[in-house]
């Protein structure tokens, strides 16, 4: 492998990431991979030798949303081709680990499927196909297109990649947990990122010092089931082979510079009790939490295989807000699960009545092949769903609103993350994760600064940043 082109010029990776969070974390560590290859990041594909597309399999949408992306690369690396250069296309995530070798049968023009535990072997995996490119050159003809790497191998992918340098802004996501062994009977996630596995305490501890030291402020701890973390607690920790992530949390909270740590996504069944009091505990500990519930009806949570009811969520919701009165709680909801009646959907829109979201996400049920849910009788009609999701999200986007307008008059810390679309203007984060709008010097953005709070929208809030603050920060 070269890091230049034949004509002199740096070789360019163009990566797009779908899906979660996770997703973006690892698409930040393949850009970590490929750098020592000598690839730089392009800002379109049109720029990139290489693309790789990151992708979600969660809802049909998400997958389908993939294959036409392809189509329009397979147009672009036959242009390069008469013209006597090349692309490469990657496949990485999810869609990569569940449907393997059906991409390339569905589109031949993808050099490399890569699957979500695999990616540390991607210098591999372009040799490779720069091998089999440079056959097909020659006119010789290759059994079998595209290479492929969807094993869940036993050397963790975290022990081989590179140092991270995904912070932006000050921002940081740190993957900590990955997989899941939970198969809610709607979910794919089980399937496309195998059993559930925690990294050793001390990776994590010594991941977020890097990361501290890369100019993050906000560190984002990340898994499917983060609050399922049981990583192997430092040789030197006493009391217990494993660290749940409250005393993680506590761990990171002594680090020099984390000013603000978030956690996503959890599981409701495994918010236990001194996670619980960490919200009151951790000044660092930012005030937010998403916490999917995905129906307020007992019968649809133990058809979807939820292991937890209605009274266990609210009872949740009292003790967070006991221990951190003022904790913005956010969710994900199904509407229009197998065999979901009016009475069921109901029970929803009273759960969201009794809790008040500060915001939250909310989708129409998706059958995915293979989860137990496709098979299950009494699929609600199209017109159901999407008469539901309706009528939940007005419900959902009026809590969301008055929760951004009850902040209105109140001096907050917004760590400022990024420019707005007026010149001038510079948008961040409050603690309770609210999207906030003030003029402002771009010196700001990676900074917390007080922001005084003056009004409020459905998805955001305009805000002033406080002139003290602004000098001592500039
Ligand atoms: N690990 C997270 C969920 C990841 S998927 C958790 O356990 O909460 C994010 C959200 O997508 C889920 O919370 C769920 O609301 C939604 N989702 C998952 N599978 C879906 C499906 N088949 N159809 C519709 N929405 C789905
Ligand atoms: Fe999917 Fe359920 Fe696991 Fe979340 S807990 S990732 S929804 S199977
Ligand atoms: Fe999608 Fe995979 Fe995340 S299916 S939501 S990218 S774990």
């Amino acid at each position: 492998m070269t890091d230049v082109r034949t004509d002199g010029q740096r070789k360019r990776v163009f990566i797009r990431t779908y899906g979660c969070q996770m997703n973006v974390y690892d698409s930040d560590r393949m850009a970590d991979v490929l750098r020592p290859l000598g690839y730089a990041m392009a800002d379109t594909p049109e720029q990139a030798d290489l693309v790789v597309l990151n992708t979600c399999h969660i809802r049909e949408h998400a997958s389908e949303k993939v294959y036409s992306e392809l189509g329009r690369l397979r147009d672009t690396k036959r242009e390069r081709r008469a013209e006597g250069r090349d692309l490469t296309i990657a496949v990485a995530g999810c869609v990569a680990q569940a449907e393997g070798e059906e991409i390339v049968r569905r589109q031949p023009a993808v050099d490399i499927v890569v699957g979500p535990q695999a990616y540390h072997r991607l210098p591999e995996l372009l040799a490779e196909a720069e091998r089999k490119a440079a056959i097909r050159r020659a006119g010789k003809r290759l059994p079998g297109a595209g290479v492929l790497d969807t094993d869940f191998p036993a050397e963790s992918k975290f022990d081989h990649l590179p140092a991270p340098q995904g912070v932006r802004a000050g921002s940081a996501f740190l993957s900590i947990q990955e997989g899941c062994d939970k198969f809610c009977t709607f979910c794919v996630v089980p399937y496309t990122r195998g059993a559930e596995y925690s990294r050793p305490a001390s990776a994590v501890l010594s991941e977020a010092r890097q990361l501290v030291a890369a100019g993050a402020i906000e560190i984002t701890l990340l898994g499917q089931n983060v609050n399922a973390y049981h990583g192997e607690a430092p040789s030197s920790s006493t009391g217990g082979s494993t660290w749940s992530l409250a005393r993680l949390i506590h761990a990171l909270a002594e680090i020099d510079g984390v000013a603000r740590i978030r956690y996503t996504t959890s599981h409701p069944r495994d918010m236990d009790d001194d996670l619980i009091a960490a919200h009151g505990a951790v000044p660092q500990l930012m005030p937010y939490l998403h916490l999917p519930v995905q129906s307020g009806s007992d019968r649809i949570l133990e058809a979807m295989n939820r292991r937890h009811g209605r009274d266990l969520f609210l009872r949740l919701v009292d003790r967070l807000r006991h221990a951190r009165a003022d904790l913005a709680l956010s969710s994900d909801f199904i509407v229009g699960f197998p065999g979901e009646s009016d009475a069921d959907f109901d029970d929803t829109m009273r759960l969201v009545d009794q809790v008040g979201f500060a915001s939250a996400f909310s989708f129409k049920y998706s059958r995915r092949p293979g989860t137990p849910g496709s098979a299950m009788p009494d699929q609600v009609p199209e017109a159901v769903k999407s008469a539901r999701l309706a009528a939940l999200q007005a419900l959902l986007g009026r809590q969301a609103r008055d929760f951004n307008i009850s902040k209105v008059g109140a001096t907050v810390p917004v760590l400022f993350a990024e420019t707005g679309r007026k010149p001038g203007q510079i948008i961040g984060k409050t603690p309770w994760l609210q999207s906030v709008y003030a003029e402002g010097n771009e010196r700001l953005i990676g900074h917390i600064v007080e922001a005084r709070l003056i009004e409020g929208h459905a998805n955001s809030l305009a805000g002033e940043i406080v002139t003290r603050a602004y000098e001592a920060a500039a």
